[in-house]
């Protein structure tokens, strides 16, 4: 089984061109570059810079833009490229390309791990530059304060392995997928199977170094707190460009416990995923059951993976289990005992991989797409059976519940961007990969992600149906490149942030007025 649950461009909709870009879309030839580079040059003559700056003549153009796309979708011939691509070691140099860049009147893409589900780090349908900020990747584990300060550039994999290598009883409430980068996923706001106890990644964050559209290099406290909020969940790709964050380090036991049990539709999954929806959110903190259910199109049937972690040893586990869930019958055997790294590589690959499989950056994408959904109220019964039956027909869509609860509940709605807290019984992903090369298939495997996501209508928030931002998806709706409207923004904005989206472009106006950090799905301005 496929569990490294790491790997999905654009919808088939073309963005019309704003004007202000307009004027540069015709000087594709050297000139941009040579403009570029003088800049760069003129700004920090003592460094080499013109070896950071990449033009597609370079010929290591290719794999360089290529090192961090993680979605096949976005590596087709047809995909708009970089005019330029920065690859910066120093801050300086990310000051430097922010006011070159604005120079030109160019757009600019910040990439740190290159997750992104749309691809909107390094996709542009208007010509635009590429920060890349992969070198950008210390990693400072401080355990006498329990702190560690994590650059953008490095990924949650190498940022488990340095706790690790420091304390066997630290760890990080992020996500589970080692090749995810700082910078996304903790400007989008993070999670992980230690949610349930601690929060959300953003929920553990005391302090960020930040360059704004001025190239001022700014810190919690010269930022203030407004712009160190939004930075915590509503994404940084608005704002400026983040270039680390000050983490919160939690503390684990020497021995965490894991299962993972499979059902299908004939054990009676029907009621066992009934009851897993009933206590996933309100069983014992310690505990994180996430359930991934998959069409089996050889026996027209369902199967139910419930894959649990524990923040304890097993004992205590199969307790909470008889107590809380005893449908799921779980016993001794079904457990593992392990350390808290080694459980992140039973989650993201194979416990058996040595710890160092962590630092790998390599990664084999797929063809992709996610969509997701906030449940607050029970699916019921027959939904579940009718649910089994679409997804059985539409052969190719997977869905992974993820329980709220605990922690997440305590926290209020409006203390980060991140407002899916309490009321929300678990988060819903949707999900395809496939192989097939070519457009048909996009539109094959997109489209059957987007008729299962109108199948759940009914079941999903009445009002206003809520959006991971992590889990980016513009079929919830965009706005134009360099010229974000407020209404069109407030479509995908409020679905994403609620009632925080206001204080977002409150921010937005304040901090980045003309709008230089822009994307199909930036906050605008006022
Ligand atoms: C395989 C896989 C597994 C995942 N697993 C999880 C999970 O377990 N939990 C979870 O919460 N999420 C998960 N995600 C989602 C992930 O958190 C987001 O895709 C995240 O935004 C990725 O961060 P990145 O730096 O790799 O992506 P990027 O594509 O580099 O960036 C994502 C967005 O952030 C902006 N950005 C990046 N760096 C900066 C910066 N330095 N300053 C300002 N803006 C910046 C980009 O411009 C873009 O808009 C997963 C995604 C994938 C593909
Ligand atoms: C911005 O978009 C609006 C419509 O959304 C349009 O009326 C306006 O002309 C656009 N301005 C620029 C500068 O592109
Ligand atoms: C790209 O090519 C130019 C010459 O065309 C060269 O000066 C520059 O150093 C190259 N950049 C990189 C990153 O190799
Ligand atoms: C992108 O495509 C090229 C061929 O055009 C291939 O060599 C490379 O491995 C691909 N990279 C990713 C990340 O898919
Ligand atoms: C590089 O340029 C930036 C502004 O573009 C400036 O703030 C910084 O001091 C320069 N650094 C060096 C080392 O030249
Ligand atoms: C782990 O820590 C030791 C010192 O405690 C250090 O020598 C080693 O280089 C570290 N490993 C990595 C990969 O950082
Ligand atoms: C399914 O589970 C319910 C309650 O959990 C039980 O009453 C019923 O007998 C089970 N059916 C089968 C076929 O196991
Ligand atoms: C999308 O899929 C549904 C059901 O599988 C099908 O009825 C519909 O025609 C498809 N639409 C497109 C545009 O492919």
């Amino acid at each position: 089984m496929n569990v490294f649950k790491c790997s999905y461009r654009l919808p088939l909709l073309l963005l019309v061109l704003p004007l202000i870009f307009q004027s540069v879309t015709s000087a594709i030839d050297g000139s941009v570059y040579e403009t570029f580079l003088g800049c760069m040059s003129k700004r920090n003559s003592s460094d080499h810079v013109s070896s950071l700056i990449y033009n597609p003549k370079n010929s290591s153009y290719s794999s360089t833009l290529q090192a961090y796309i993680r979605n096949k979708r976005f590596n087709t011939s047809s995909t708009l490229k970089p005019v330029i691509i920065v690859t910066p070691l120093h801050v300086p140099h990310v000051q430097s390309t922010i006011l070159c860049t604005k120079n030109m009147g160019m757009n600019l893409r910040i990439r740190s791990g290159g997750h992104d589900f749309e691809g909107l780090s390094y996709v542009s349908d208007i010509n635009f530059l590429l920060l890349d900020m992969s070198n950008l990747q210390s990693i400072n584990v401080n355990i006498e304060d329990e702190t560690a300060t994590v650059q953008v550039g490095a990924t949650i994999g190498e940022l488990y392995y340095n706790i690790w290598n420091k304390s066997k009883v630290h760890a990080f409430p992020a996500g589970v997928c080692p090749t995810v980068g700082i910078g996304g996923h903790i400007s989008g706001g993070g999670y992980g199977v230690l949610m349930r106890k601690y929060g959300l990644t953003v929920d553990n964050i005391i302090d960020a170094t930040i360059v704004d559209v001025n190239a001022r290099v700014l810190t919690r406290k010269s930022m203030g707190e407004d712009l160190f909020w939004a930075i915590r969940g509503g994404g940084g790709a608005s704002f400026g460009v983040v270039i680390s964050y000050k983490l919160h380090l939690v503390r684990v036991p020497e021995t965490v416990t894991v299962f993972r049990v499979s059902k299908t539709f004939q054990q009676n999954d029907t009621d066992i995923v009934y009851s897993w929806q009933h206590v996933a959110d309100k069983i014992d903190r310690d505990l994180f059951i996430r359930l991934n259910l998959k069409p089996d199109n050889t026996k027209n049937t369902i199967h139910a993976s419930f894959t649990a972690f524990f923040l304890g040893n097993s004992e205590r586990l199969v307790n909470v289990m008889n107590s809380g869930f005893p449908e799921l019958g779980i016993q001794i055997s079904d457990c593992k005992m392990m350390s808290w790294i080694e459980s992140e590589l039973f989650w993201s690959s194979n416990v058996n991989n040595p710890v160092e499989i962590l630092l790998e950056r390599k990664y084999s994408p797929k063809f992709s797409k996610r969509k997701s959904d906030y449940m607050q109220t029970l699916i019921p019964r027959n939904g579940f059976e009718s649910l089994w039956k679409k997804m059985v027909e539409l052969k190719v869509v997977e869905l992974v519940f993820n329980p709220y609860g605990g922690r997440m509940s305590e926290i209020g709605e409006s203390e980060t961007p991140f407002p899916h807290r309490a009321g929300n019984i678990f988060k819903i992903q949707y999900s395809v990969n496939w192989d097939k090369e070519g457009a048909e298939a996009e539109e094959y495997y997109v489209n059957q992600s987007r008729v299962l996501y109108e199948f759940m209508t009914p079941f999903v928030s009445k009002n206003l149906r809520g959006a991971y931002l992590n889990y980016r998806d513009l079929d919830i709706g965009t706005s134009f490149v360099g010229n974000n409207s407020y209404e069109d923004a407030k479509v995908y904005g409020e679905k994403y942030f609620k009632g925080n989206f206001d204080r977002l472009v409150k921010v937005k106006t304040t901090v980045d007025r003309d709008n230089f950090f822009t994307n199909e799905q930036s906050i605008p301005t006022l």
